[in-house]
């Protein structure tokens, strides 16, 4: 008899309870650390989903690359190996060439200005801009402004040359520090802290809180309060997969993401100034902040990327960008 038990057994295991549908496991993959705007936010998602949506949705977040990284994660999308991912906006050049306005050095002036174009009409476009390639974008999240950091201290333009900086995989980026007579490396994230650590690379951009969370202050004994540009998220989904979601559950995951996104964008920069005040009390590196004509100098010498790629990304767009700073420049 024992057989046949283990047998009956067998089939009722595999056999589903009718009504009773299996979750739709949504796993959302990042690079960074939790305790980061974009690792916050993942955990966030995953608790009211499964507060709101239990035994529907189901969510798995791998934080620090450790399911996939920089190489191969926008892969994965594409494959529905991986559901939601939150890259940052240098990441997508491959599939959206006007999302590189968002890497123009010293295009917008702060947080709130970027804020500003994300959620006017442009800015909502290119929410759309990646559909032909199955990647939807479903809101903006924000990490902050970029500081350069370096193994020596940069006041002027001059100071980054001859040095090597590592770079997000965008070309307006390798063009950005051209300009100021530097070189570059392209290195996924997770690589960056043992490039700064062994010399490969000698200097490097992220805003604060990636910056103390991969403890790069620890190999960058000074980092430049630039502000030069912006490093924010595009949370996606596979397109496919997103819209076989039975609607009511999506519009009830949409709601979620909406209030996720606010907190996301509500916290950043206060998790940025509270991660500057750690590196600070680190003592690991001094912080240098440019005085109004230091600022400018870099802001010349960087400028020439804005027309080097302005038939690539869109005069339309970079003018919709510029038009929500409060100060006018030229
Ligand atoms: C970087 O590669 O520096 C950032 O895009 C990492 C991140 O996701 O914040």
């Amino acid at each position: 008899m024992k057989p046949l038990i283990t047998f009956v057994g067998l089939i009722l295991a595999l056999t589903a309870v009718p009504g009773q549908a299996e979750p739709i496991v949504i796993k959302f993959s990042h690079v960074v650390a939790e305790d980061t705007p974009k690792g916050k936010g993942a955990l966030l998602f995953k608790r009211l989903v499964e507060e709101r949506l239990p035994g529907q949705v189901s969510v798995e977040v791998y934080p620090g690359s450790t399911l996939y990284g920089d190489a191969n994660e926008l892969e994965a999308l594409s494959n529905n190996d991986v559901q939601l991912l939150a890259p940052s906006l240098a990441k997508f050049e491959r599939y959206s060439k006007q999302l590189q306005v968002f890497d123009l050095p010293f295009l917008f002036d702060d947080l709130e200005a970027v804020n500003r174009f994300q959620k006017r009409s442009k800015g909502r476009q290119l929410l759309r801009s990646m559909e032909k390639a199955n990647i939807t974008g479903l809101a903006y999240w924000h990490n902050g402004m970029k500081q350069l950091s370096a193994t020596k201290p940069m006041y002027l333009p001059s100071d980054a040359s001859g040095l090597s900086f590592r770079i997000q995989p965008s070309a307006v980026l390798e063009s950005q520090f051209t300009q100021v007579g530097a070189s570059t490396r392209k290195i996924a994230f997770g690589e960056v802290f043992s490039a700064l650590q062994s010399g490969t690379v000698q200097g490097a951009e992220n805003p604060w809180s990636n910056i103390y969370s991969q403890k790069m202050h620890s190999v960058q004994p000074y980092i430049t309060e630039t502000n030069h540009g912006v490093l924010d998220y595009m949370l996606v989904s596979n397109t496919r997969f997103w819209f076989s979601i039975p609607h009511q559950i999506r519009t009830e995951l949409e709601g979620i993401i909406d209030e996720v996104t606010y907190e996301v964008n509500r916290a950043a920069e206060e998790a940025n100034q509270t991660d500057r005040a750690r590196i600070l009390k680190a003592g690991t590196s001094e912080i240098i902040e440019l005085n109004p004509e230091q600022r400018e100098a870099w802001r010349e010498a960087m400028r020439p990327v804005w027309q080097q790629f302005e038939s690539v990304i869109g005069e339309d767009i970079i003018k919709a960008a510029q038009a929500v700073n409060r100060k006018q420049r030229n």
